[in-house]
């Protein structure tokens, strides 16, 4: 074939994906040198704003006068405008009406999907399937990039060991390790290869750094921790995320060290930039730059000029660089080139979206019917749903008799709770593009699964809470529950009736999706108060009961794990929860779904983490009060469901662990090995966890790590060895001096399904 002919075709392969010709650093930096030459002080400062539309609402601001901004050449990008046809307009407004036609940014908050919504990330983060997650992304993606958005606020990569924050939700749980991984999962899933095809977005690391910490678990409360705690337990997801090539950092509302994130040199210069080599740029959390005036470190013209000093680029909502930087120039408190360097890299996460080159390049307008919402990623997200359910409990009815779950879809099936029939709370919270009315509620969803093979009843049951003050609070942004005027005793009385009716009984109960989220901290996390005396009613009718509970955050169980045969934990698993929770209450999909965050038997417990020191006066093995002992007169150490936890409908047999040899020095590496055997009478899969414990450091170290995990799917009575590489590189932690170290000394090797049920071997390091 001649050479030109076959540049056609190549060429006429990549159009459809929108890929641009390749081009390379050095024309990046001659486009930008001259591009910045011709641009005043004033457009500089605006490629450094933020403003939000006010379409959707995720804050308190709504930004005015947009267009005229937008002319002036006062803007850099924009949040949270849905349609394309609208994104399409407002960007002919930067590109064909402003001065110099630098195009817009188009960031939202895709956070487990765009129209087509997975489970909530926390419920991911349950699947350990790393290639699910990432698809996850990747289907967000084309779905936020058909639909015109170009940035999405995402990866949130905070570690979090308290579930009184609402925000666990968003996140990947407690553990470093698994976050990392999640984290750089996502990364690839938004931005692909380089951002390059018009179906790839780029993502956003958040909330740098610590957010997760803040005291008593309350929203946007204050952060305190030693740097030894900061760099062991809460900075690998974020480091991760940058040296997955996350194009931007979203800076946290909280303080580090005394000094808030958003004007924190250490943080945003010294260590994203400095250490991890980052090269994007750093937009604030919302209105994070004025917020510093409430935090009592300055005015708004203080405050600007701290966190562009600090290495912060782009400002969200405040307008704080845009009406207060000119001046601290003039002053002297900021530095021209200090605008420029952030300047240049906004335009540089421009230029490499490739928005230089088409600035509509996610403006086809063809794109949403073909690419949103289809029934392909429906089909994904069902599947993902199913995997991230997790099986709390399933008891027998009597003694010999098999497990509750799976049910049979026959007879007759009441499904009854506030949770039961809410299409708007399927979705779970930070779903801001979904469209609310397309989620299949539970009965729904339950009613096509079982076509006409069995009757599915429904009946509320309760309202949400009793309190309609805290109801009307935890459902907002078009989440209600419509709450119920009759009374209590008439809900109940209606469920009864419809449960007498039945063969077993559903519990839909739980949270609904705006009970967590971002300023939904919760102190109890009990059942809410007339969810429970339903329960018990139900339970008291003598049918068998599964409770199906909704929730975004670990919930304390004691009760319900006792008194319930069966439980399922399904978070809220997005647009085709529905339909997953169809498939694995009847048993299509064997439940596979790991915690990846504690749950405590009780708020006083919190914080409770697998990956805790030992301390000085640890509780022996089997006790559960000392006196002089490190624990609690009213209750034990233990936790409900340790992080790792989910049970199968089959069982799973570990081998003991094999070490390939009893020492390692620096150099060489050692094999671990277990035989996992299905003992059962199912496939399904399981999570075989590698745990580490260095037995003695020069500083403490906690009582296990998580290190390494396999999925693996097994056949009835099929056996796999599960092998896992140690290696020094994974024994090293930041000791006191802050230096990344592996000290040479004994560690303990520890394998299992869960964080608590594992077999150990020791190893040496010379
Ligand atoms: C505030 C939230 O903390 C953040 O996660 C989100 O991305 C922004 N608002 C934008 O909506």
């Amino acid at each position: 074939m001649n050479k030109k002919y076959s540049l056609l075709i190549l060429l006429a392969l990549l159009l459809p994906l929108g890929l641009q010709a390749q081009k390379s650093p050095q024309d990046m930096d001659r486009f930008l040198d001259d591009l910045l030459k011709r641009m005043t002080l004033e457009e500089k400062i605006g490629q450094l704003n933020l403003p939000v539309t006010g379409e959707i609402t995720t804050g308190q601001a709504k930004s005015s006068d947009i267009a005229t901004k937008i002319k002036r050449g006062e803007v850099g990008g924009l949040f949270n405008l849905k349609g394309v046809d609208k994104i399409r307009d407002v960007q002919r407004l930067a590109v064909e009406n402003s001065r110099l036609g630098i195009p817009l940014l188009f960031g939202m908050d895709v956070i487990h999907g765009y129209e087509t919504i997975f489970p909530i990330p926390l419920g991911l983060s349950c699947t350990w399937d790393i290639p699910a997650i990432e698809e996850s992304a990747r289907i967000a993606a084309i779905e936020a990039s058909a639909d015109g958005i170009s940035w999405t606020f995402s990866p949130m990569v905070d570690i979090s060991r308290d579930p009184r924050w609402g925000r666990v939700s968003e996140g990947s749980g407690e553990d470093p390790f698994l976050g990392a991984q999640i984290a750089q999962a996502m990364v690839r899933g938004y931005q692909g290869k380089d951002m390059r095809r018009n179906d790839e977005i780029m993502a956003c690391i958040k909330h740098f750094a610590l957010y997760g910490a803040a005291e008593a678990g309350r929203d946007y409360n204050t952060v305190d921790m030693s740097r030894q705690r900061m760099f062991n337990d809460y900075m690998l997801p974020y480091q991760a995320g940058v040296e997955a090539g996350a194009g931007s950092v979203m800076a946290s509302f909280n303080e580090v060290e005394g000094v808030p994130a958003t004007a924190n040199r250490w943080l945003m210069t010294d260590v994203l930039r400095g250490a991890w080599g980052f090269n994007g740029f750093v937009v604030t959390d919302f209105t994070g730059i004025s917020e510093m005036i409430e935090h009592g470190i300055g005015d708004l013209q203080t405050v600007s000029a701290r966190a562009i000093n600090a290495g912060v680029d782009m400002d969200m909502v405040s307008e704080g660089f845009a009406g207060t930087l000119k001046k601290s120039i003039e002053e002297g408190k900021v530095s021209v080139e200090t605008v420029n360097t952030a300047c240049r890299r906004i335009l540089e996460a421009k230029y490499k979206l490739g928005l230089f080159d088409n600035p509509y390049k996610y403006c086809d307008l063809k794109r949403p019917a073909r690419d949103i919402f289809t029934k392909e990623h429906r089909a994904v997200a069902r599947r993902i749903a199913g995997e991230s359910f997790v099986l709390l409990k399933n008891g027998q009815l009597s003694p010999g008799s098999s497990p509750l779950l799976p049910l049979s879809p026959t007879g007759t099936i009441a499904v009854i709770g506030p949770l039961a029939n809410t299409r708007s709370n399927m979705p779970g919270t930070w779903s801001v593009a979904a469209v609310l009315d397309k989620s299949p509620s539970l009965v729904e969803g339950l009613t096509e699964w079982v076509g006409n093979q069995a009757k599915i009843l429904y009946a509320k049951g309760s309202n949400l809470i009793s309190d309609a003050a805290y109801e009307e609070r935890a459902t907002l942004f078009g989440r209600s529950l419509n709450r119920d005027n009759r009374t209590d005793k008439q809900l109940l009385d209606e469920a009864l009736k419809i449960a007498s009716q039945s063969d077993v009984i559903i519990a839909a109960l739980g949270e609904s999706s705006e009970m967590s989220g971002e300023s939904s901290s919760r102190t109890n996390l009990d059942l809410p108060d007339v969810q429970h005396t339903l329960l018990e009613a139900l339970l008291k009718t003598g049918k068998p009961v599964v409770l199906v509970l909704f929730t975004g955050r670990p919930l304390v169980l004691n009760w319900e794990q006792e008194n319930v045969p069966a439980i399922l934990n399904v978070w809220f698993g997005g647009s085709e929860a529905g339909l997953a929770i169809g498939d694995v209450l009847f048993g299509a999909v064997n439940p596979s779904g790991k915690l990846t965050m504690t749950f405590p038997k009780n708020v006083g417990q919190i914080p409770l983490y697998y990956a805790h020191k030992n301390t000085g006066r640890p509780l022996k093995e089997g006790k559960w009060f000392e006196k002089f002992r490190s624990n609690y007169l009213d209750v034990d150490n233990d936790a409900l469901y340790p992080f790792g936890y989910g049970l199968s409908y089959t069982t799973f047999r570990f081998s003991d662990v094999t070490l390939s040899q009893p020492s390692i020095g620096m150099d060489n590496q050692l094999v671990a090995s277990v035989t996992v055997t299905n003992t059962g009478d199912r496939a399904g899969s399981e999570v075989v966890q590698l745990y580490i414990r260095d037995l003695v450091g020069s500083v403490t170290r906690p009582v296990k790590e998580l290190k390494g995990f396999e999925k693996i799917y097994l056949q009835p009575n099929e056996s796999r060895t599960v092998r896992f590489t140690i290696a020094p590189e994974m024994l090293k932690f930041y000791n006191a001096d802050l230096q990344f170290v592996a000290e040479p000394g004994d560690f303990d090797v520890m394998i299992g399904p869960d964080s608590q049920n594992v077999k150990t071997a020791r190893f040496t390091l010379r």
